[in-house]
């Protein structure tokens, strides 16, 4: 499976077409899309361009109408939903615009919920969580619960927890869109360090220019197509 030369995800004539009554939408049309390894890759473009859809096919969260995801060379249309769920919960990690934390659950937990799911012992748990939680300095916050933790804090929870498994891709869906200028520099900054320290690639959704910043590789989307190298 590991092949460093290798992109880590290519697609070939992806497209999700969505019927709306009479009405059909090419949400994602054609796309040729090489994703390489270790790198930080930005899917930029207006409001409907098809971003998320894009972003869903990639992690196999969503099925295309035609064309391919190769990931580590995986087909993915070639996958049960069972063996696609397990295979998401090993390779891939997830950052939303919305957290999705666990309202129940303390910091430490839902960072440590994935490692409960891979079958790590509970010690081994909590000390993996504690130190990355630690490292995003969040150190004081480990037994808060999500609403008891501002916004920036509850995006760091929610990285800790997308990288907890050291997924070989993170991908992230305007991470940073419910958070102020100041605290999305913040969270951007720490996220790519760990991004770079850890070796994953990231590919992140955006339509906000400073974080595309941040990224070695910007794709620009419009009308479901990638318009450069796509
Ligand atoms: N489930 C669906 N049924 C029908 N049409 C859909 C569906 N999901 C998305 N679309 C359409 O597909 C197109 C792309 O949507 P998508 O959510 O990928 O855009 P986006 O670039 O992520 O936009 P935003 O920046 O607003 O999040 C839009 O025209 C949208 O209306
Ligand atoms: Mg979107």
């Amino acid at each position: 499976m590991e092949n460093s030369g290798k992109p880590v995800i290519q697609t070939r004539s992806l497209t999700k077409k969505y019927r709306l009554g009479q009405e059909i939408v090419v949400a994602v049309n054609e796309v040729n899309l090489t994703i390489p390894r270790g790198k930080f890759v930005c899917i930029m473009g207006v409001s409907g361009s098809g971003k998320s859809t894009l972003l869903h096919l990639l992690a196999g969260l969503d099925r295309p109408t035609k064309g391919e995801v190769d990931f580590e060379g995986y087909n993915l249309s070639a996958m049960s939903e069972n063996q696609m769920a397990a295979f998401r919960r090993k390779y891939m990690g997830f950052i939303f615009q919305t957290y999705n934390l666990i309202p129940a659950l303390s910091a430490l937990e839902n960072v440590a919920l994935p490692l409960l799911f891979a079958g790590v012992p509970q010690k081994e748990r909590d000390k993996r969580a504690r130190e990355l939680l630690v490292q995003l300095g969040l150190g004081d916050r480990l037994k808060n619960r999500p609403s008891q933790l501002s916004g920036g804090q509850q995006q760091r929870v929610a990285i800790a927890r997308a990288l907890i498994n050291h997924p070989r891709v993170v991908f992230a869906d305007e991470p940073t869109g419910n958070l102020d200028s100041h605290t999305s520099k913040e969270v951007m900054e720490l996220l790519t360090r760990l991004v770079y320290e850890r070796g994953h690639t990231l590919v992140m959704v955006t339509h906000d220019p400073n974080v595309a910043s941040y990224a070695d590789f910007v794709f620009h989307m419009r009308d479901g197509q990638i318009l450069n190298g796509g």
